[in-house]
């Protein structure tokens, strides 16, 4: 277990990126390896999450190789997978987990997958009961990996009435119709992340999305991209500099290149309703997905009730959010939050225990956090338990950077899943993390 430590930081200056969108990163690979074709990709991130796609899709008899900073993808074509030779190991990744389920699902092949010690914990049953009602089967230790995944040639089209609102289980329903005879629908309680409708659009798919259904037609192909796809920079990353930049006295920085999608966009609009001073420049559209450039200035937060339709579009940014609520002046009320539970630790004990060993005060309740900010640096002092998830321990380090003393967190090697050089990067502009 890798300890690192973050202390003080001094102000945050300077011009970054972060790393590719992790979500359009494994999409990339994913429908590269189903597509006719070669698939060229740039900005791709190559954190072990997305490696571990890579991974699968190889086993599975696609090619997905580097040169230079370009990867090429050539895929077996339609219904072209076949069965791996081994278990697929999908290491922390539960978008790897759910999609590739899906994918499977449409293919008469069998696969077994598993993973680490986090995601052998998540519900894999989500995906295994619309599935199943579409023809696959499954073998599973009740609803969780590992399991085995037997597809079929010929899956039943269904809609799909989903109880949560799911990028993965939608995408894993959607990639199964995609194989299936007949046209399938899934509605979501409220919107999610909608880069598989977007990116299987480039790849010559067409889905098609009327108020929270969306719908696609079994049997079409896809055809590698004639363009290089370029995956912008992920906003889920750049939410780490972003408020780590609010908070620090005298911080003036630009992030470049983040991806906008206005369904990852909910914790900007959360920052800018606490007084947060970020502005976008230089916004463009990019392989069909809006991004621009950040400049973030230190801002005095007050908090907020965060809005409960917001949660999907900030679904991943939670902890770092509360460490913003944590130094902002007044209460901060989050609602809504189960999915945070069944995440790569559970978010919102992990976040409460945490905060509270750092010095702040909050109250958690079954599906809420609620954040009583001083308007002043937390305490801090506390070296604090990471359970193998990235968001927690990279939102930690930033809490170190404005408490009193240093905070400590027991395990860094999740960061690697999602943002190899968060610590080089954050150190670059500021941060003390060592
Ligand atoms: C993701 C969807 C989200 C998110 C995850 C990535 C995706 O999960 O938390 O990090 O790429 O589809 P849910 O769709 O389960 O909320």
């Amino acid at each position: 277990m890798t300890k690192l430590t973050s202390s003080k930081a001094a102000p945050l200056k300077g011009i970054i990126k972060v790393p590719g969108d992790k979500s359009m990163s494994h999409r990339a690979v994913m429908f590269g390896a189903l597509a006719e074709g070669t698939t060229k990709v740039t900005g791709l991130l190559e954190g072990e999450d997305v490696l571990a796609t890579a991974e699968a899709m190889r086993a599975m008899g696609a090619s997905v190789t580097k040169n230079n900073d370009v990867w090429t993808i050539t895929g077996v074509g339609p219904k072209g997978l076949h069965s791996p030779a081994h278990t697929l190991d999908l290491g922390n990744s539960g978008t790897s987990a759910r999609l590739i389920t899906g994918i499977i699902a449409g293919h008469p092949i069998k696969a077994t997958m598993t993973g680490d010690a986090s995601l052998t914990k998540r519900p894999m049953k989500r995906v295994m009961d619309p599935l199943t009602q579409m023809g696959a089967k499954f073998e599973s230790n009740d609803g969780k990996m590992p399991m085995t995944v037997h597809g079929s040639a010929a899956l039943k089209a269904m809609h799909y009435d989903m109880p949560v609102a799911s990028a993965q289980v939608k995408s894993a329903v959607l990639l199964a119709g995609l194989n299936a005879i007949g046209t399938t629908s899934v509605r979501e309680p409220k919107p999610s992340r909608d880069h598989t409708e977007r990116m299987l659009g480039a790849f010559g798919v067409e889905c098609t999305s009327e108020s929270n259904v969306v719908s696609i037609k079994g049997g079409q192909k896809l055809k590698a991209p004639l363009s290089t796809i370029v995956v912008p920079g992920d906003p889920s990353s750049a939410a780490f500099p972003i408020v780590a930049a609010l908070l620090v006295e005298g911080s003036d920085i630009t992030i470049e290149n983040v991806g906008l999608n206005p369904t990852r966009t909910g914790l900007l609009d959360t920052l800018r309703d606490m007084g947060g001073n970020i502005e976008v420049m230089n916004r463009r559209d990019i392989g069909g997905e809006p991004v621009g450039d950040l400049r973030v200035r230190h801002s005095k937060l007050k908090g907020i009730t965060v809005p409960v339709t917001r949660v999907p579009s900030m679904i991943d940014e939670f902890p770092v959010l509360f460490v913003a609520a944590a130094c902002a002046e007044g209460e901060t009320f989050c609602d809504g939050l189960d999915e945070l539970r069944v995440k790569e630790s559970d978010r919102l004990k992990t976040m409460a225990e945490n905060l509270k060993a750092c010095g702040v005060k909050c109250e958690e309740g079954e599906m809420s956090l609620r954040i009583y900010g001083t308007g002043t640096p937390p305490e801090g002092g506390a070296t604090v338990a990471t359970h193998l998830d990235h968001r927690i321990a990279m939102a930690h380090l930033v809490l170190g950077a404005v408490s009193k003393q240093s905070v400590s967190i027991d395990d860094a090697a999740a960061i690697a899943t999602s943002f190899p050089d968060f610590v080089t990067l954050m150190n670059k502009i500021g941060l003390k993390i060592e």
